[in-house]
């Protein structure tokens, strides 16, 4: 569809402006605030990139409606388009000096995931997926990798901002699949994460408590790579990102009965 194509562009140019700014204040002086919690970041460079999209967004696509992680929020009644943007996922690590962040924009037609793009300024890797049309890596097709058993694949996950205060902090289904895989990562960015598993880098990711930009573009990337997303019990990814299993789909059905093995 050639809205599908124009839209790509777009998200594609506004991830890779957006990355610049980040790769140009990566590890220089930033302003620090804090959010919902004191493990909760966000930077001047967050506000600065979520500008930058969503007056760009204003003025190029007037008629539709963008729900941004900062509060660059514009609804559109009857809008037949939904930007969902996390404009630096990863702040706690850019925070830090650690090079692992990234741009996500995905974009729904009718409500449905139709174009996710991902950007990595530091890799200058680009990742996007368009419904139906398979996912890429700077414009190379990416596919999920072929891993069958869970003991010998390589995972992901994150910890929530309300950690210090949930029980439900994930540390057991940690201990869980500390034992059950080959090995663990903790990197950071959740949409990264997507990525890496969609490219075949890791074979399989979870985590809880993540919001719809984290998974908005990640999604649509890992299943137009051959992968699968679901919730805890095999269903349809929740948009909210409350849940998520990602993975190969080899390994899906041994990383849910892992989960479920945890009280
Ligand atoms: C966070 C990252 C992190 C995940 C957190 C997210 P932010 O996003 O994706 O990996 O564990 O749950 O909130 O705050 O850096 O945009
Ligand atoms: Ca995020
Ligand atoms: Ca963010």
């Amino acid at each position: 569809m050639e809205q599908e194509k124009s839209v790509l562009e777009l998200a594609s140019g506004l991830a890779r402006a957006a990355g610049k700014i980040q790769r140009e204040r990566y590890a220089t002086r930033l302003k620090i605030r804090t959010k919902s919690a004191a493990v909760d970041l966000v930077t001047d460079v967050d506000e600065t990139c979520e500008a930058l999209i969503v007056s760009t967004l204003e003025t190029e696509r007037p008629g539709d409606t963008i729900l941004a992680e900062e509060g660059g929020e514009r609804n559109q009644s009857g809008a037949t388009w939904r930007w969902i943007i996390d404009p630096l996922d990863g702040t706690t690590n850019y925070a830090h000096g650690y090079p692992r962040f990234c741009v996500s924009i995905g974009v729904e037609f009718e409500g449905a995931r139709t174009v996710g793009v991902v950007y990595d300024p530091l890799m200058d890797e680009l990742y996007h997926a368009v419904v139906g049309r398979g996912a890429f890596l700077n414009g190379r097709p990416i596919r999920v990798s072929e891993e069958t058993a869970l003991d010998r694949s390589l995972l992901a996950t994150g910890f929530a901002y309300d950690r210090r205060k949930s029980e439900q902090d994930n540390l057991d289904n940690f201990a869980a699949f500390l034992k059950a895989a080959r090995a663990l990562r903790r990197d950071g960015s959740a949409a990264l994460d997507l990525c890496y598993v969609a490219a075949g880098r890791l074979d399989g990711f979870w985590e809880f408590k993540l919001a719809p930009w984290d998974v908005a573009a990640g999604y649509l990337i890992v299943e137009e790579a051959g992968g699968r997303c679901s919730d805890l019990s095999g269903g349809a990814p929740p948009a909210s990102g409350s849940a998520v299993v990602a993975s190969n789909g080899r390994i899906h059905q041994a990383m849910l009965e892992v989960l479920k093995s945890v009280p």
